[in-house]
Formats: structure tokens, C-alpha cells, sequence
């Protein structure tokens, strides 16, 4: 096995994804948010409490808004935030199209008590096990906890209780590198739009704990070619024992896993519950 060098060993910073979104739309005109497969988190909220219409939700991650407009299409009270100021111009756009009511607006989640306009009952999370480091993973699980109402709900997806092992990660981390084998380069998508060309092309790397994404643009625009490139590291650490001494050292008082069924398949999604009682 061939390992990358380390390239940063803090939470990388969040432009990281500022690039990545930045060609999103261009390179994925016809994206589909309900298309099978994906989004099984917000599916499956949809389906545990899509009936709460007095409750609260933020979705912490919502990237360009396309999980929270599946959230708001099934009228759901919904807030929407994330760390890439890019992210969040392209989601303000996509929800005041879906004549959308919440708010959109950027915000890490360790910083999270200083900015949120409202507590929540439910706070969803697509992103929580590509937090890397401890001390990111800490402070945004505080960040969170101070957010949710008494009783709230972080969901998220990643580790399960039925592999409890320490360690399981370097397992998962090795099934995924043999999965991808056919994907370590590639090219994703070339557009061509009124003298822009735009060819966005993946090749990955694998670390001692996780798989860096490399996405490279090649752009010519009015016939200037350029490349513009970014690193999404995916780390494999958060096993399930780690997993509940954080949730417990930030407050949360239970992290359970509920087994839901979506499209034919059982998926799992993690809940932490705060205490009913107020904590600061
Ligand atoms: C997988 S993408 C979200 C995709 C989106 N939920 C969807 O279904 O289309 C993860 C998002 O988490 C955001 N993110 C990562 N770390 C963050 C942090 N510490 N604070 C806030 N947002 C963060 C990234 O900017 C990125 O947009």
C-alpha cells in the first residue's frame, strides 16, 4: 500500500470545500436531491419525524441547500448553515427559489452559540465523521449541544454499535481503498458553457488513518487555461467507543443508533440526545 504524506494534522480549513462548491452547479446542472441512494440521513429524518411540524431543524452541513430543500419540501421548520461562504451564496439562491422561510447563513459549528438565530430539536449533520482531530470533534460537538433545546437530537451517520471494536476504522479505511481501486483517477465531468470549459477530474490518496479527495479543475476560460484544486481528507478514526466518550464529555447524555429502512436497504442513522435539562 502506498501512503500520502501527511498534508495538515488540524481541521482543514473550510475553504477546503469553498472550490468544490464553487463548480458544483456548473459541472452538475441536472442534480437530482431525492436521486436514490443518497441523502439517506435527511431521508431518514424524514421519515422518524417528518410529521413534527412544531419542531426545529438546522441542517448543519447543507452545503449548496439541496438537503435542506428536501427537508422544507416536506414543510419541516428549517434552518440551514455551513463553514464555506460559497456554499452558503449558492444555497441562499437555490432556497429563495424553493420559497424557502428559514435562514440560511455560514457559520463553523464550534462557533455555532455565538451566531444561530434559534435553539433547535433536531440538528442534522452529513459531515461529522470527516472531522479531523479530536479537538475540532469537541468543540463542535459543544458548539451543538449549546444549540439544541433540552431533550435535542444531533443525528449524523458514520459509526455503528455493531462494530464496537477499537479500531474497526482501519478496517472500513482498507475496505473502501480495495472499493475504489477503479476510482483512485478519474474524470467526473467536463461542461463547456459560453467560452468557459471547466474538466473536473478526482484522484485519491491514501493516509495512514484516511483518503484524501483531490479534485482538480482544468478551466480554459476565454481561451486562458488554468487549473484550480482542492483536498477533502476523509479520515476513518471515529470508532464507536471513541465516539461515546466524546458525545459524553460534551454533554450529550445517550448516542444511539436506530436502524431505518430507505429504498429496500437498512440504514443507520446515529442520534446523541442532550438532557432534558438546560446545560450551558
Ligand atoms: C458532504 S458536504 C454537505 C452536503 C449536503 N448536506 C448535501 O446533501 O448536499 C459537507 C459540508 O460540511 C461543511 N463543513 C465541513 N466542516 C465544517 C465545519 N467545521 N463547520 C461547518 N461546516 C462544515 C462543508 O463546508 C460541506 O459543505
Amino acid at each position: 500500500m502506498h501512503y500520502s504524506n501527511e498534508k495538515f494534522d488540524t481541521h482543514p480549513p473550510s475553504n477546503c470545500w469553498d472550490t468544490y462548491w464553487k463548480w458544483y452547479n456548473l459541472l452538475n446542472p441536472n442534480a437530482n436531491p431525492w436521486e436514490p441512494g443518497r441523502r439517506n440521513l435527511y431521508r431518514g429524518i424524514i421519515k422518524l419525524f417528518g410529521k413534527r411540524d412544531d419542531w426545529t431543524f438546522l441542517d448543519a452541513s447543507c452545503g449548496v441547500g439541496e438537503s435542506t430543500e428536501l427537508l422544507a419540501s416536506k414543510a419541516l421548520d428549517v434552518d440551514a448553515c455551513d463553514s464555506s461562504s460559497v456554499a452558503i451564496e449558492h444555497a441562499k439562491l437555490r432556497l429563495t427559489c424553493a420559497e424557502f422561510t428559514g435562514k440560511v447563513f455560514e457559520a463553523k459549528w464550534e462557533a455555532l452559540p455565538a451566531v444561530a438565530p434559534r435553539k433547535y430539536d433536531v440538528i442534522l449533520n452529513d459531515a461529522l465523521s470527516w472531522i479531523v482531530g479530536v479537538e475540532a470533534f469537541q468543540t463542535s460537538l459543544i458548539g451543538f449541544r449549546r444549540i439544541l433545546k433540552p431533550g435535542g437530537l444531533l443525528a449524523f451517520i458514520g459509526a455503528t454499535n455493531k462494530q464496537p471494536e477499537p479500531g474497526f476504522g482501519m478496517q472500513l479505511l482498507r475496505e473502501a481503498w480495495e472499493r475504489l481501486e477503479r476510482e483512485r483517477f478519474k474524470l467526473v465531468e467536463s461542461r463547456f458553457e459560453s467560452g468557459l470549459s471547466v474538466s473536473h477530474i478526482v484522484t485519491r490518496e491514501l493516509g495512514l488513518d484516511f483518503i484524501d479527495e483531490n479534485h482538480l479543475y482544468l478551466i480554459t476560460e476565454q481561451g486562458v487555461p488554468r487549473l484550480e484544486f482542492t483536498t477533502i481528507r476523509k479520515p476513518y478514526t471515529w470508532d464507536w467507543p471513541k465516539l461515546v466518550t466524546l458525545f459524553r464529555e460534551a454533554g450529550f447524555t445517550k448516542i444511539d443508533c436506530v436502524e431505518i429502512e430507505i429504498g429496500g436497504l437498512n440504514v443507520i442513522l446515529n442520534i446523541a440526545r442532550t438532557s432534558n435539562e438546560s446545560l450551558r
